[in-house]
């Protein structure tokens, strides 16, 4: 079964669905993550798609299926939670083509307003080791700069530059934004309050994992 985290860039997809792993027997597929390491790999796939990301603008459909396919198709009897996937309504419509073999079960919707989405941007941190999320003000590391986990130098990622996160809000508004009402027409959308802090929203999401789980 799939589960979809689904809401505007600094929603949380990614604090709660870290979370959900910990929680859930459930694998994750976080496509920001893949790219990120393609990145750092200097894989064709990284090079081709570094100047897009630090743009805040979207890759091509094309490589994103490429990337995403394979790694449904090897978990196919799992339940698994796609972070940053869809993204437009093509890629919707391409991953209805494998939900016969892993159907969706569920696509929650994370909502917060834009100024609360730029503070956590503009504050935030990443392990680029083990992509552990901070965040200077609501998710402190215990030592400064250094990741809980691993402890790898945390770093800011490029695209969380003010205007890069501008840019990227507008694109979800534009191509993204859809996406929810679509699976709102299917009858999947389950929408959360994410503006509240990072417990008060992720106890929201973990209950209706725990009904749709079942
Ligand atoms: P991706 O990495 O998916 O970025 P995004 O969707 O823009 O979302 P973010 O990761 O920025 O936010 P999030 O919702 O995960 O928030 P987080 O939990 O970190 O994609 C990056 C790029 O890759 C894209 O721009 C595109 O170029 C490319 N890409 C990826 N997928 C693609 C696709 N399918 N098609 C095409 N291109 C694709 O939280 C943010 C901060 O807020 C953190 O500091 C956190 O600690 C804090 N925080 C979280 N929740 C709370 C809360 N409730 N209260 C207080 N602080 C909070
Ligand atoms: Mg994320």
């Amino acid at each position: 079964m799939i589960f979809i985290l689904i809401g505007p860039p600094g929603a949380g997809k990614g604090t709660h669905s870290d979370a959900l792993l910990r929680d859930f027997p459930c694998t994750k597929i976080a496509t920001g993550d893949i790219l990120r390491r393609h990145i750092k790999e200097g894989s064709s796939v990284g090079r081709r798609c570094e100047e897009i990301i630090g743009q805040g603008r979207l890759v091509d459909d094309a490589t994103l299926w490429e990337l995403l396919e394979p790694e449904l198709t090897k978990l196919k009897d799992k339940a698994v939670i796609l972070d940053g996937y869809p993204r437009n309504l093509a890629q919707a419509t391409q991953l209805q083509e494998v939900v016969a073999s892993n159907p969706i079960r569920a696509v929650v919707y994370i909502e917060a307003d834009d100024n609360t989405l730029m503070e956590r941007l503009c504050g935030r941190m990443l392990c680029p080791n083990c992509q552990s999320i901070y965040h200077r003000k609501t998710r402190v590391p215990r030592q400064a700069g250094l990741c809980d986990n691993c402890q790898a130098p945390l770093v800011v990622r490029p695209d969380d530059e003010l205007e890069k996160v501008r840019t990227r809000l507008d694109i979800y508004a534009a191509e993204t934004h859809p996406v929810v009402n679509y699976y709102q027409g299917l009858g999947l959308l389950k929408a959360v309050d994410g503006s509240q802090g990072i417990a008060a929203v992720y106890e929201q999401i973990k209950v209706m994992f725990r009904t749709k789980m079942v």
